[in-house]
């Protein structure tokens, strides 16, 4: 065994203290320290065996260490790793051919950059190309979409996490010509609804206040709406299609670029290879990532046919923006969803969880909202249902305590804190895993809220 590898196993919990003072963190999950996975179950450092319905981040699409995707980069990396952006090479020619090919019709030209923050600013300069005389962009209320100095200033999570600025907000006046608009949160709208629940009228008024600031709110033309087509981090936020294709419109009729950030929703979480293909509604460009590797790091953006890409003028370039272990990772992925009818498995097992969470939330007065569509899914909590009144400290504690039993949930949500728990496993878990993941879930809810499900 190779000797680093044997220092790796070999560390104590016990080391610990000795090497942490030597790291820096800009953010994460203190406490809990992962050493090994497989399939969607990972092992910390005392050997604890978790559930992970995270996939880290949402990236682990196949799981850990997906046998398959481990031989094809071990044959690979006897070629070659990395050649500069700058040199072509075969890989990234086949891998941008198939993304053509997965997604829309139009989405036809790649550009392959180093990570998500990065991935949205070069989407952001493609539309400044293509609207040269437009400067400010407009991005929604519990957006986010990295924390890179100028997607700071698109994120609303990154500057107004928990109820108070922190964080990203020192640096978001690099990038003041972000206006932010309210995203339709129809569980919990941004405004007075003359009707509970009336999805429409939070569509319609959603749609009024971009089209008002569009008009009104900007200092001049505004260049690009930047999205995501379901708000991740902002609390698993499903829009109707009424809205998205609102939007499109909107975009249309006011010479916008519509960006679609699709790093948390493309490569098969939604049963689909993208939310395009989910509702039939198009942007101009799209940005991937997370997922894209499988695990290895690799993001991309995709234009549409209508608009002009980057010259190869350096406008943007990345020494680490060609990286074929991670490119052949991706096409492995993509092989294996296509070969394995991957995406079948997420509709039918998440429809699976998705009806059991919907029965228990019958049961609870602490279930306030389940939003899910495959993989991608949120289960609000309350104080109680009649005043929806948001339980950060009921979510978080549903997270602890879902360490102990062995079951890793993500949180998200605005507001003052986090009171969405997210269910967001690989796309290759099972119904029998479904059945782990309720049950850890149930007994969860019956230790912190006292409730039988
Ligand atoms: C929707 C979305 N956009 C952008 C990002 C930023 O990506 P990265 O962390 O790779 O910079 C994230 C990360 O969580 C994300 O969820």
């Amino acid at each position: 065994m190779d000797s680093i590898i044997k220092k790796i196993l070999e560390f104590k919990k016990e080391d610990i203290p000795k090497y942490e003072p030597y790291l820096m963190l800009g953010g994460g999950t203190p406490g809990v320290n992962l050493v090994r996975g497989e399939n969607v179950y990972v092992y910390d450092i005392d050997d604890k065996k978790y559930i992970d319905c995270t996939s880290q981040s949402w990236a682990l699409n196949l799981g850990y260490s997906n046998p398959e995707i481990n031989q094809a980069i071990k044959e690979q990396i006897y070629y070659s790793s990395h050649f500069h952006t700058g040199y072509y090479t075969i890989a990234r020619y086949l891998l941008a051919k198939k993304i053509a090919e997965i997604f829309p019709e139009k989405m036809n030209r790649v550009l392959f950059t180093i990570g998500g923050g990065v991935s949205i600013e070069a989407a952001l300069k493609i539309a400044i190309l293509n609207r040269p005389k437009a400067h400010n962009f407009i991005s929604l209320y519990g957006a986010y979409h990295g924390t890179s100095f100028m997607t700071t200033g698109a994120s609303h999570i990154a500057t107004m996490a928990c109820g108070k600025y922190h964080g990203g907000s020192d640096l978001a006046h690099f990038s003041q010509n972000f206006i932010r608009v309210p995203a339709p949160y129809y569980y919990r709208p941004y405004f007075e609804l003359t009707n509970t629940d009336d999805n429409d009228e939070v569509d319609r008024r959603c749609l009024n206040a971009l089209e008002m600031q569009i008009k009104y709110g900007s200092t001049g033309p505004v260049c690009a709406l930047l999205m995501e087509p379901l708000q991740a981090s902002g609390g698993q936020l499903i829009f109707s299609k009424n809205y998205l294709q609102g939007v499109r419109d909107i975009c249309n009729k006011n010479n916008i670029i519509l960006i679609w950030d699709c790093i948390q929703t493309a490569f098969g979480r939604m049963g689909t290879w993208s939310a395009s293909e989910y509702y039939g509604v198009t942007p101009d460009i799209m940005v991937l990532g997370k997922s894209m590797g499988t695990g290895y790091p690799i993001n991309a953006v995709v234009i549409s046919d209508d608009i002009e890409g980057v010259k190869m003028d350096g406008i943007d370039l990345h020494t680490f923006g060609n990286n074929q272990v991670s490119q052949v990772a991706c096409l492995k992925m993509i092989e294996i969803i296509e070969r394995d009818n991957i995406l079948a498995n997420v509709r039918n097992v998440g429809q699976y969880i998705k009806d059991n969470l919907l029965e228990m939330q019958k049961k609870s007065d602490h279930i306030g909202d389940v939003r899910a569509i495959g993989f991608h899914i949120g289960i609000e909590f309350v104080k109680n249902k009649q005043t929806r009144e948001p339980d950060y400290e009921g979510c978080s504690k549903m997270r602890d305590d879902g360490f102990n039993k062995g079951i890793i949930f993500g949180v998200g949500g605005t507001g003052e804190g986090k009171a969405v728990l997210k269910i967001k496993p690989p796309l290759i878990t099972t119904i029998k895993q479904g059945d782990e993941i309720l049950e850890k879930f149930s007994t969860t809810v019956k230790d912190v809220y006292k409730e039988n499900l």
